[in-house]
């Protein structure tokens, strides 16, 4: 298989595109599915709530299975094909096997992937089974998925693809790259779910590794999130059933713990929680305002940011950019409590003008 043989598409990839900043060697295949390179759109109404200089949503949601986790996701399946493994295996809310499944799938590979069972949204379970994942569901919460999935992988010939392995971080460092080459320097301020806590520490090695270089000439604060229900960073202690509506994020002991809370002191910035009320909230903005439907977990950052704002943090003359780090497609069932005007009519010119008032 040929797997460099997409190179001559217009969209090259992060491998091709940020190579250099990564790990690679002569023998890393270079291959992509059209991760990364993904829009920085401006806000037009919610940046009017809060006074600031400008604000900005970072679309992951637009990545080949509608996540960051792609960006990662294509370097550690690239490393696992070089050291010559053939089964990728993780454990995951939903998006990590969403990704891990499709990388597998585009390389031959097999993908093993360890789920809490009834947490997983119906999209990315969806993926999962789509792409031809072997699904293991467990009794338990992820947490003890992700104990499971590092004792299987430190006896067995297979690629953990959880962030604790280091090749994800890298690739997902590449995000915070895009944002200073589009914004032509780091943000002020960067928004971000925290769950397992791999992201957060991406950006800020991103960020870091692009002002050492003289790229920007400062660094963002880190403003990390966690849901009310499964905060442990926030309390300082892990939760023993954390529940949230952003299942991405219903995690209760990151593995990343440390290096979330070095990104937020090296930064000066901060690690909070906001309740499932402002998340829902945040998520209804995002797509009634702006246009953009992300899941629960992603809509974290807006909450984050509309909270600190009613606190009275002066954002004005500051940029801002929020990580949307999931489609809202994914979760359809948290769509679907929303509210609606459905108007049930018969098949009828006549109703449906009464009904738009052009009776
Ligand atoms: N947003 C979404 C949509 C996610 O899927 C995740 C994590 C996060 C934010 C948090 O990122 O874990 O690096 O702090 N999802 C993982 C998964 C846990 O299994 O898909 P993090």
């Amino acid at each position: 298989m040929n797997l460099s043989s997409n190179l001559n598409e217009s969209h090259k990839g992060v491998l091709h595109r940020y190579g250099k900043y990564l790990p690679l060697t002569g023998d890393t295949p270079i291959f992509t599915l059209g991760e990364g390179d993904t829009p920085l759109v401006q806000s037009r109404r919610i940046a009017d709530r809060l006074n600031c200089g400008a604000l900005y949503f970072k679309l992951e949601s637009c990545n080949p299975t509608g996540s960051f986790k792609d960006r990662g996701m294509v370097v550690v399946v690239a490393k696992a094909i070089e050291h010559g493994l053939d089964a990728v295996l993780c454990a995951s809310t939903g998006n990590t096997s969403a990704s891990a499944a499709a990388y597998a799938a585009r390389c031959g590979l097999t993908a093993y992937v360890i789920i809490p069972g009834q947490n997983v949204a119906q999209g990315k379970l969806a993926q999962a089974i789509a792409y031809g994942a072997q699904i293991l569901e467990i009794d338990g919460n992820f947490d003890q998925a992700l104990s499971l999935a590092q004792a299987i992988s430190e006896k067995h010939p297979i690629a953990l693809v959880n962030s604790v392995n280091p090749y994800r971080i890298e690739g997902q460092k590449t995000a915070a790259f895009e944002i200073v080459d589009a914004l032509g320097d780091a943000p002020d301020y960067l928004f971000i779910p925290v769950g397992n806590a791999g992201n957060i520490t991406a950006y800020w090695r991103g960020f870091v590794e692009y002002h050492n270089l003289g790229v920007a000439t400062q660094r963002p604060r880190m403003m990390g999130f966690q849901a009310a229900g499964a905060a442990p960073i926030v309390i300082g202690r892990p939760v023993e059933e954390p529940h949230t509506v952003a299942s991405a994020i219903r995690i209760g002991n990151p593995a990343s713990w440390k290096s979330a809370l070095a990104a937020e002191d090296e930064s000066g910035g901060a690690i909070d929680a906001v309740p499932d009320d402002e998340i829902l909230e945040a998520y209804q903005l995002l797509a009634q305002e702006e246009g953009i439907f992300c899941e629960p977990a992603s809509a974290i950052t807006v909450a984050g940011l509309l909270k600190m704002s009613r606190e009275g943090v002066d954002f004005s003359d500051k940029r801002i950019v929020c990580i949307i780090t999931g489609n809202g497609l994914k979760d359809p069932d948290t769509a679907m409590k929303i509210p609606a005007t459905l108007h049930k009519l018969p098949a009828s010119l006549q109703d449906i003008e009464a009904e738009m008032g052009w009776a």
